[in-house]
């Protein structure tokens, strides 16, 4: 095994000899890491560096069908056909997606957990959602009470999307601790500074040195739970260091485990336009919690277009709905219907359809998902109540840390 996890061995032995990786050493000149996105992001060179595989298509006809797969939104991943081997035949299988608790939720941060949850009804998949408030305290200029408060905020975006309790455990990194902690200490160990920093660059605290061995311990925690089973991390590319990190202590630490797969998306993208992350904090966005007149106001004065400057020059030149930002949430996921999204293009394209028109069919679309959504979320009850069945029970946490070799606590 190598000493640096860049260089996945198993996906691309063959294919990736060059050392250069990571956060700094790069030519390019764009940065993906998960603490720091900037520049204009060329997905496939990004692969190379990370050392993931594009998905066939072959791979994607064999997920459950999904706008954001089929369109290639997720568009990469890492040991993939294990995952779906197991959720054809039956065999157990998990995913594990996140949410760092730094702010509002907004539209970018459900759509793999709607994914996840798409899966979950059509092939059984256990679904794990960590928490990384701790994280989001070292990573912020935020008090614990700031975070605390964007956590419970978070949950019930969480909850309102609809798993299935018996399937699906949600953890709190500093509220989970007596199982989190161990495992992560454990995974710490032969996890260098080295390591860290050839994959995500200088870290502005011990904390933040520590943290992926929180977030790998997230990783395998629906195997530590429940006993070896292919394990599918849908996420932004951005958190794929986090993945590889995962990938490598596990090996080293001969757990019961296998390595964690990966599902890579692209960033959905800002309001602002093309070149910018909805990642980035201070950017416009839609949060799940707006209501229809905020999300309309919103798309109306930030969403980029792609359409001319006059209404001569549309209907004369039509619109670019490949940088247009309302067409390019339609396609993300808003307008499932491949028919429907490729007419509204075609209208685009010839100028039949002015950019405010567009604007409107986008406002009204995530309008309905969005009303679904903070329906189903205004229904829910006090939060610990509502929570209790997605916790970890006492066996659950006992196993886990059994099958990670820490002791359960002496007292
Ligand atoms: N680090 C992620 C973020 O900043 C949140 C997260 C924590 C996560 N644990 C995870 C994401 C496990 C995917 C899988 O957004």
């Amino acid at each position: 095994m190598s000493e640096n996890p860049t260089h996945d061995d198993e996906s691309n032995s063959n294919q990736h000899t060059d050392p250069a990786h990571g956060a700094d050493s790069s030519d390019d000149d764009f940065i993906v890491t998960p603490y720091a996105v900037s520049g204009e992001v060329d997905y496939e060179k990004l692969l190379e560096r990370f050392g993931a595989n594009t998905l066939t298509d072959a791979q994607i006809a064999r997920f459950p069908d999904h706008p954001l797969l089929r369109r290639r939104t997720f568009y990469a991943g890492r040991d993939v056909d294990r995952y779906l081997e197991a959720a054809e035949v039956g065999d157990p299988h998990a995913l594990v997606t996140g949410r760092g608790p730094s702010g509002p939720m907004h539209l970018g941060h459900v759509l793999p957990l709607y994914l996840a949850k798409r899966f979950q009804r059509e092939t059984g998949a256990t679904v794990y959602i960590p928490l990384s408030d701790d994280e989001k305290f070292l990573a912020k200029a935020q008090s614990f009470e700031s975070i605390g408060k964007h956590t419970r905020d978070n949950l019930r975006d969480i909850l309102a999307v609809g798993f299935d309790p018996e399937r699906t455990r949600i953890v709190v990194d500093t509220a989970d601790a007596d199982v989190i902690y161990p495992i992560a200490t454990r995974l710490a160990k032969h996890l260098t500074p080295a390591t860290i920093e050839a994959v995500y660059g200088e870290q502005d605290s011990v904390g933040l040195q520590f943290y992926p061995a929180v977030q790998a311990t997230h990783l395998l925690l629906p195997q530590l739970v429940a006993g070896r089973q292919p394990t599918l991390v849908p996420i932004a590319i951005d958190q794929d260091p986090h993945v590889r990190v995962c990938r490598d202590v596990a090996a080293k630490e001969a757990l019961p485990v296998d390595k964690p797969g990966a599902l890579l998306g692209r960033f959905l993208p800002s309001l602002e336009g093309p070149g910018k992350m909805s990642a980035s904090d201070d950017a416009a966005s839609i949060d799940l919690t707006d209501d229809p007149d905020t999300v309309a106001k919103t798309i109306r004065t930030h969403a980029y277009t792609g359409g001319q400057a006059s209404l001569e020059a549309h209907r004369e030149r039509g619109g670019d709905p490949s940088v247009d930002v309302p067409f390019q949430y339609l396609r993300f996921f808003f307008e499932a219907d491949d028919a429907e999204l490729e007419r509204i293009a075609e209208q685009y394209r010839s100028g039949e359809l002015l950019s405010g028109e567009l604007k409107e069919i986008a406002i009204e679309r995530i309008t309905d998902f969005l009303g679904a959504h903070q329906r189903r979320r205004a229904e829910l009850g006090d939060l610990e109540d509502e929570l209790e069945p997605y916790r970890l029970t006492d066996g659950e946490r006992k196993q886990a840390l059994e099958r990670a070799g820490v002791p359960s606590s002496p007292f």
